[in-house]
C-alpha cells in the first residue's frame, strides 16, 4: 500500500505529535535514584502507589502473579481512570514458574452495527473525532472477560478477594495525586461535551486538589455485580442494560448482542531470540510482539554494546530499523482472526537483515524511499502498563488501555465507568493518520467484530531458560519502541532496571520521517551529527512509562517504575 500525504500534513502531524505527550501533566521529572525498588520475593510495578500495594497485598495473600493481575487491572479502574478501566481492553503476557507461556487477548471489538466507512461523510471525508471522542468511538469493552477468563485457568485465590479492593476504593473513596487532579481538571470541559449526563467524578464544586478524596458510588456498585456475579455482572442484566442506555442516549450503536457475544481468546505468543535470550511478547491483534521481534533482529549483527548508549550511530542504526518496521506495520498487520497477516514471514530473520540491507551508516534513508517490505511470497493519550512476578516466580506483563486519556471521556450513566475510544485504532481511512500518527489500510479496516490494531507490547524475557525481565508500557504508536529501548538499555548497555526505565528515549515510526526524542535522549553533539546524517529531529517532554522488573544474578528483583508518572514499585 502507498500512502500519500502532503509536506505541510506531515509537518502538521510531526508538530502535533511533538506536543502530545504520554503523560497528562507538565512533566516535571524528579531525580531518581539509579537503583529501584528491590526486592527478595515478589514485585508489583504499576501506574499508581496504591494500585500497586493493592497487588502486593494479594501476594502477600498468597495470590499468584495472575491473582494480582487481576486485583491491580480492577485497582486502576478506580485510582487510574485516565486508564486502567473496566471500560476498554488489554493484553496479558504469562510466563509460569516452570516456564509455560501464554498470552490473553481481550482487546475490545468493533460491534456488530460499525462499518468500514463509518467515521467517513458523504464526500469521504474523515468526519473530525467522531473515532476519538463521545458514543460511538468505543469498542466492546474486554477488560472483564479477560479477567474472568484469566481468572479461571490461572486464578488461586477467590474472585470475590481480588475484586474487592477495588469495591473498597470507590466506596470509601482515594486521595488523589496531584497528577491525577490535574488530568481531571483539565478534562473537565471535553467530559461536559461528550457525556448525557455529569459523571459523579466532575460533581465538585471547584478544582481537584492533590490530597482531596475522591468517592465513585456508581463505580462501586458496577464492581459489586462483577465481584457477585463475574462475566455476567458487566455483559448482562444491570450494568449492560446501563451501559446500552447510555449508547441510546448518546447515539452509540452498542448493543445487548454486542455485549453477550464479546470473549476474550487466549493466543500463542509471539516468541522470538536476540543474543541468546527469549522474548514472549504479543500476537496480532497487536503489532507489538511482531514490530519488536522484527526490530531486534533488525539490530542483531550491530554491536550496539560497542557504538554505545544513544550515540549518533546507535540512535541512527535503530531509527533506521524502526522507520522499516513501522512501514511494514502499517501494510501488513490488522487482527489475524479477520486477516491474512504474514506472521511467519515478517519474524524470518533473513528478511529483517535483508530490510537493513541499504542501510547507511552515513546517512538517513527518506521515509519516502521506504515502504513495506515483500516478507511473503505471498501485508492525549493514556494507557497502562504493569509487571508482576510472584514468589514462585511466575510472571505477568499487563498493558490495558482505554486508547486516548480517559478514552472516548464517555461515562456510563449509572454505571460510574468510562469508555474506551479505542475505534480510532482501526485504520479510519486508507493512509489517514490516528491519533498516534499511523497510518494503515486493508489489513486494519473496520469490520464488525474485529479487533482494531495495537501497538500494546506486554513483553517477558527469558535468559538461560529462566525468567529475565518483565517490561511493557503505555505510549501509543512509541510503546514499540520504548519497550525495544529498554531491553537494549539493560542488555547491550549494561543498565540496571530502574536506569533503563529512567534513560532518556527516542522514536520513529516511518511516517512522520522524524525522530522524536526527549530532551535527555541526546547530548547537543549527538543531535548535531544525527542531523547532519539527514535526520530531522523533534523534542518531545516524554515518551512512555515503562513499568518493568529485572532478576538480578544473586535471584532479587528490581523494579524499575518510570519516573514521568506517579508509577511504583512495591515488593517484599
Ligand atoms: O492499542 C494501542 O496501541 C493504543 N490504543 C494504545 C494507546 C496508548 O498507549 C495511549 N497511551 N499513552
Amino acid at each position: 500500500m502507498k500512502t500519500y500525504l502532503s509536506t505541510t500534513f506531515l509537518l502538521f502531524l510531526a508538530l502535533l505529535l511533538a506536543r502530545c505527550t504520554t503523560t497528562p501533566v507538565s512533566e516535571e521529572v524528579a531525580v531518581v535514584p539509579p537503583t529501584g525498588v528491590i526486592a527478595d520475593e515478589a514485585m508489583v510495578v504499576s501506574a499508581h502507589p496504591l494500585a500497586s500495594e493493592v497487588g502486593a497485598e494479594i501476594l502477600k495473600q498468597g495470590g499468584n502473579a495472575v491473582d494480582a493481575a487481576i486485583a491491580v487491572q480492577f485497582a486502576l479502574a478506580v485510582v487510574y481512570p485516565a486508564a486502567g478501566n473496566i471500560g476498554g481492553g488489554g493484553f496479558m503476557v504469562i510466563r509460569e514458574a516452570e516456564g509455560l507461556t501464554n498470552t490473553l487477548d481481550y482487546r475490545e471489538k468493533a460491534p456488530l452495527a460499525a462499518t468500514r466507512d463509518m467515521y467517513l461523510d458523504e464526500n469521504d471525508e474523515v468526519i473530525k473525532g467522531a473515532s476519538r471522542l463521545g458514543h460511538l468511538a468505543s469498542g466492546v469493552p474486554g477488560s472483564v472477560d479477560g479477567m474472568v477468563k484469566a481468572h479461571e485457568r490461572y486464578g488461586s485465590l477467590p474472585w470475590e478477594t481480588l475484586v474487592q479492593p477495588s469495591v473498597d476504593l470507590a466506596a470509601d473513596g482515594f486521595v488523589l495525586t496531584e497528577r491525577e487532579a490535574r488530568g481531571l481538571n483539565r478534562s473537565k470541559e471535553v467530559f461536559q461535551e461528550a457525556n448525557t449526563q455529569n459523571p459523579e467524578f466532575l460533581l465538585n464544586e471547584s478544582e481537584w486538589q492533590a490530597g482531596d478524596t475522591i468517592y465513585m458510588p456508581e463505580l462501586a456498585a458496577t464492581m459489586e455485580r462483577v465481584r457477585d456475579e463475574g462475566r455476567a455482572g458487566f455483559y448482562e442484566g444491570e450494568t449492560a442494560e446501563l451501559l446500552v442506555a447510555e449508547m441510546e442516549r448518546g447515539g452509540g450503536i452498542m448493543t445487548m448482542d454486542d455485549l453477550a457475544q464479546y470473549e476474550s481468546k487466549f493466543r500463542e505468543p509471539i516468541v522470538t531470540e536476540y543474543d541468546g535470550m527469549r522474548f514472549i511478547s504479543m500476537p496480532p491483534p497487536s503489532s507489538g510482539g511482531i514490530a519488536l521481534a522484527q526490530l531486534l533482529q533488525s539490530i542483531e549483527d550491530f554491536p550496539l554494546d560497542e557504538m554505545g548508549h544513544n550515540s549518533a550511530a546507535t540512535a541512527h542504526a535503530m531509527a533506521e530499523a524502526e522507520r522499516r518496521v513501522y512501514a511494514d506495520r502499517a501494510t501488513y498487520l490488522g487482527d489475524a482472526d479477520f486477516y491474512p497477516v504474514p506472521v511467519f514471514e515478517l519474524l524470518d530473520p533473513e528478511y529483517n537483515q535483508a530490510r537493513m540491507g541499504n542501510f547507511d551508516e552515513a546517512t538517513a534513508t527518506p521515509s519516502a524511499m521506504i515502504s513495506e517490505g515483500n516478507p511473503a511470497p505471498a501485508e492525549a493519550m493514556e494507557t497502562t502498563h504493569f509487571s508482576i512476578i510472584d514468589k514462585d516466580r511466575n510472571a505477568v506483563s499487563v498493558t490495558t488501555t482505554l486508547n486516548g486519556g480517559y478514552g472516548s471521556k464517555v461515562v456510563v450513566g449509572g454505571a460510574g465507568f468510562l469508555l474506551n475510544n479505542e475505534m480510532d485504532d482501526f485504520s479510519i481511512k486508507p493512509g489517514f493518520p490516528n491519533m498516534f500518527g499511523l497510518v494503515g489500510g486493508e489489513a486494519n479496516a473496520i469490520q464488525p467484530e474485529k479487533r482494531m490494531l495495537s501497538s500494546m507490547t506486554p513483553t517477558i524475557v527469558e535468559k538461560n531458560d529462566s525468567l529475565y525481565m518483565v517490561v511493557g508500557t503505555p505510549g501509543g504508536s512509541t510503546i514499540i519502541t520504548s519497550v525495544y529501548q529498554t531491553i537494549l538499555n539493560v542488555v547491550e548497555h549494561g543498565m540496571g532496571m530502574q536506569e533503563a526505565v529512567t534513560a532518556g528515549r527516542f522514536h520513529h515510526q516511518w511516517k512522520p520521517d522524524t525522530i522524536f526524542a526527549e530532551p535527555t535522549a541526546f547530548s547537543i553533539d549527538v543531535a548535531q551529527k544525527l542531523k547532519d546524517m539527514g535526520h530531522h529531529i523533534v523534542e518531545r517532554s516524554s515518551i512512555g512509562r515503562v513499568d518493568a522488573i529485572l532478576v538480578l544474578s544473586d535471584g532479587k528483583l528490581e523494579g524499575g517504575a518510570d519516573p514521568r508518572g506517579d508509577d511504583t514499585a512495591v515488593g517484599y
